[in-house]
């Protein structure tokens, strides 16, 4: 293996003979002026080029043959501890870039550079990577960052690895797998993003209700970011695997970082919010955007409702020709309090599953003022670059509004406005509509796993 040294520390001396050659003897002002105006654009020009090609893929050695060892975790560390990568993604559409999903620390963090193996004559191209943490990190130490690498011109890499250094063996390396390189149809339309599972999850009779209304809805999809979970809820979750529905991506986040349930900083010494939510959605939105028309940003607790269309399909057709070119729909958010129960489906058969049946919950709390409803989003990840919780951070497009005539986020959980009595709440049956397909449905799954 020859290792060269690295390009671009050409020297910048030459500038200043050129300056002593022209300007040396003279003694005009106004030669002075000219002198030290052409002098300070050579040293900016100089200086320009000494940075701007470090973004730029560089060859810096050849080796035989790729061999970087592949990474499949779904949360690699990297060495120096600070800098954890999910994955890799090609993204097209403004230069030819790399795209790294990670979770860095916001400070420490302050150079990487990815590193390029082009087959099959081993190549080795390193570009510095600019390091992009995202805004919405709410103090915490750790956030979800985008790590963005130009790629090499003469090649389509399949594999990248980060380092901390443009120096190195890439042998010893971690080498990640670049998805999304190639364009495919769309096999799906719609995708459901569920992040972080965790704690213990045995909400099951909820969850499977909320699986069976987003199939009826029309999702194929629904990717799970699962972090811990009951013995029960893997059952079902094996189940929902099999039939092809769920994607299990495995999300030990604690494992490397102290991660805090709430999702803003606590000042508890935690290093990331509700266990790193913001991370595994950008995931989420980059893993789907080849396959899937529409990605749905939302809890397992959550179900968007339309009101005037029977499914989503025909919910966004409508909502997207009336707002041509918008990225984001959002929808908004609306408690149905577990505590305030219509005990209209009483099906003695699920009573012994654990978790709420959320035909009995069809009550919901007032809108508040002052209060702005938080907003659960579907979106095209076409045109998404950046997104958080309730909304994009950076898209191609802008993001609309739904009205409330069209559809709700459905939000079945403990109340947010505890003290206000039964009559105070708004009667919305319009989860009802779907009941006999959905009683069904989740008899069907009842039976084949937990019951
Ligand atoms: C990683 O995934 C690839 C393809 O899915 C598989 O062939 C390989 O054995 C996996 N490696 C490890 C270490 O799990
Ligand atoms: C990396 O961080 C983890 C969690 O903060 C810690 O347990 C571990 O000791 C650290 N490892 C190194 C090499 O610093
Ligand atoms: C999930 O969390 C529970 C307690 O919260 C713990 O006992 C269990 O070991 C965890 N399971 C896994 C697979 O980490
Ligand atoms: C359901 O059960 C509750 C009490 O368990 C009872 O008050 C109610 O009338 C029942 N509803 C129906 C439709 O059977
Ligand atoms: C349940 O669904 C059926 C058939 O879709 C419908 O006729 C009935 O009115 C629904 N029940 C309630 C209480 O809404």
């Amino acid at each position: 293996m020859r290792q060269h040294k690295v390009q671009g520390q050409r020297n910048v001396h030459p500038h200043l003979d050129t300056f002593k050659m022209f300007c040396g003897g003279k003694k005009s002002y106004f030669a002075a002026t000219v002198c030290i105006v052409t002098l300070t654009s050579m040293v900016t020009l100089s200086y320009l080029r000494l940075q701007r090609p470090s973004y730029l893929p560089k060859i810096i050695y050849e080796v035989s043959k790729c061999k970087g060892k592949i990474t499949n975790s779904t949360i690699t560390p990297l060495t120096d501890n600070r800098t954890f990568i999910i994955s890799p993604y090609f993204d097209n559409r403004e230069d030819k870039v790399i795209r790294v999903i990670g979770i860095v620390h916001h400070e420490d963090v302050k150079q990487l550079f990815c590193w390029f193996c082009c087959q099959p004559d081993g190549k080795i191209y390193v570009s510095k990577a600019t390091i992009d943490v995202h805004s919405d990190r709410f103090g915490f130490p750790y956030g979800a960052a985008d790590i963005v690498c130009l790629e090499p011109e003469s090649c389509d890499p399949t594999h990248v690895s980060i380092h901390q250094s443009p120096l190195g063996n890439i042998d010893q390396l971690p080498s990640f797998e670049i998805k999304n390189r190639k364009a495919e149809p769309f096999p799906v339309d719609f995708t459901v993003c569920i992040s972080a599972m965790f704690g213990h999850y045995n909400n099951v009779l909820q969850f499977i209700q909320s699986m069976e209304m987003y199939k009826i809805l029309g999702v194929q999809k629904v990717v799970i970011y699962k972090n811990n979970c009951s013995h029960l809820m893997e059952k079902v979750l094996r189940f929902y695997m099999e039939e092809g529905t769920v994607e299990i991506i495995p999300w030990p986040v604690n494992s490397h970082l102290k991660v805090s349930s709430e999702w803003h900083f606590m000042h508890d010494g935690t290093h990331i919010g509700y266990y790193g939510q913001i991370t595994a959605l950008n995931d989420c939105i980059y893993r789907n955007m080849q396959r899937s028309k529409f990605v749905v940003l939302n809890d397992a607790d959550e179900i968007i409702l339309p009101l005037k269309h029977p499914d989503w399909k025909t919910m966004m057709s409508s909502l997207q020709e009336q707002n041509p070119g918008t990225a984001v729909f959002l929808f908004e958010n609306h408690i149905f309090p577990e505590s305030v129960s219509t005990p209209m489906f009483n099906i003695s058969s699920w009573n012994t599953v654990p978790g709420v049946n959320i035909l009995n919950h069809v009550h919901r709390e007032p809108d508040r003022k002052d209060v702005i409803n938080p907003k659960k989003m579907i979106v095209d990840p076409r045109k998404v670059v950046q997104t958080s919780v309730h909304s994009v951070l950076q898209a191609y497009g802008n993001s609309v509004n739904v009205p409330m005539d069209v559809a709700l986020v459905y939000h079945c959980r403990m109340p947010l406005q505890g003290n206000l009595p039964r009559e105070s709440l708004i009667r919305d049956t319009t989860l009802w509509r779907y009941n006999s397909s959905l009683i069904m449905n989740v008899n069907k799954v009842l039976y084949q796993t937990v019951l």
